[in-house]
């Protein structure tokens, strides 16, 4: 079976964000952040918002663009690294949408989750026993930024996106091509690690039988990157991956009519353009907006440029995401 997309949705928090206001927090500029990342604005949570709100939030404009009731829904994919419970929160997307029927677990794989996760609906479509599938990137790490670190808390920023695949029943997928790789070697350059908070005999919250402790707690330390290494990654590794999709899809840059990455830095999706020869009006682009909202950047873009007419059906897009991990990926669909 193949799938085909019919539904597309996005939200963001309401706290607004600017590189003036930034700049007020640390030593930084408008002019430094935005010649060297694009961005100029980013959305963070606040007044107890979560990624669950978003994510329900940019399902519901799915699903209404779709034309599909909650309980169609049979397998929900909750792309993120930062959900609202550390066992995963697409359960609660679930519930509070009311799919009722389906399946619904997380996906993390940082930035990569959302192209991962719509492969991975894909997949799931062409096995066979599943109709509709919800595939949601929401991701907020503003909550793990380090807002002393100038090098990090001005890229960061929060939302969620969802789009809606549906089985066909002809041979036809809007999953052209697709292609994916990991490299842990690579964790050193950008990672947000768990750690054990040892305690000793006598520390306040050391739980102890005479010589015996019980297990220490964990907790995340904040977002630690070397951009320049990060950077070179995406440069090199992105064009890569895009041209395996194109191969596999029979492709070639030229033919495609969008190239959609993840909204890191606008320096990034310019080197990567000039590679694959794709020009610079095809090159979809909101994180001046938002700035680097992990696994929600791709669905995010997508969904505003669906709805202000810029991505027309049948138009094939080139998708990528990149990141901690380290993963990369890409995926070649038809809208
Ligand atoms: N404002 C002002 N100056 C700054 C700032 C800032 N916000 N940040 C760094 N600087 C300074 C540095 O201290 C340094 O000063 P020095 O020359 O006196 O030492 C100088 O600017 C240059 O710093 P670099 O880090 O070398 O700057 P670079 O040109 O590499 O840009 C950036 C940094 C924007 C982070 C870039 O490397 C980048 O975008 N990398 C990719 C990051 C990325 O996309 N990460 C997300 C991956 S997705 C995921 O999985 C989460």
């Amino acid at each position: 079976k193949g799938s085909k997309l019919i539904g597309c949705g996005s939200a963001t928090p309401k706290l607004s964000i600017s590189n003036e206001y930034l700049s007020k927090f640390v030593d930084t500029s408008d002019e430094w952040i935005s010649v060297r990342t694009g961005i100029r604005n980013r959305k963070i949570l606040s007044d107890g918002e979560t990624v669950t709100d978003l994510a329900v939030k940019s399902s519901k404009k799915a699903l209404e663009m779709a034309n599909l009731k909650a309980e169609e829904i049979d397998l929900v994919l909750l792309c993120t690294s930062t959900p609202d419970d550390l066992f995963g929160s697409a359960a609660q997307v679930q519930r509070e949408l009311g799919c009722n029927r389906a399946l619904a677990f997380d996906i993390t794989a940082a930035c990569s989750g959302f192209v991962l996760g719509l492969v991975t609906g894909s997949r799931f479509i062409k096995g066979g026993g599943f109709e509709n599938v919800l595939v949601v990137g929401a991701d907020a790490l503003s909550r793990y930024v380090d807002w002393t670190d100038r090098g990090t808390c001005i890229l960061f920023g929060d939302g969620a996106g969802a789009v809606i695949l549906q089985a066909t029943s002809d041979e036809q997928d809007c999953l052209l091509g697709f292609d994916f790789h990991s490299d842990g070697n690579g964790q050193r350059h950008l990672h947000a690690l768990v750690r054990s908070t040892d305690k000793k005999p006598g520390d306040e919250g050391a739980v102890s039988n005479g010589d015996v402790f019980l297990p220490s707690r964990a907790s995340v330390s904040c977002i630690q990157m070397n951009g320049k290494e990060v950077f070179r990654f995406a440069v090199r590794c992105v064009p890569e991956t895009i041209q395996t999709a194109l191969e596999e899809a029979g492709l070639h840059g030229p033919d495609l009519d969008w190239l959609l990455l993840h909204q890191a830095n606008q320096r990034i999706l310019d080197a990567v353009a000039e590679r694959l020869q794709i020009p610079p009006e095809r090159v979809i682009s909101n994180l001046s907006n938002y700035g680097n909202t992990s696994a929600a950047s791709i669905p995010l873009a997508l969904d505003e440029a669906v709805r202000c007419g810029k991505v027309k059906p049948g138009d094939v897009l080139a998708t990528a995401g990149f990141g901690a991990g380290l993963t990369w990926g890409s995926a070649i669909v038809r809208w």
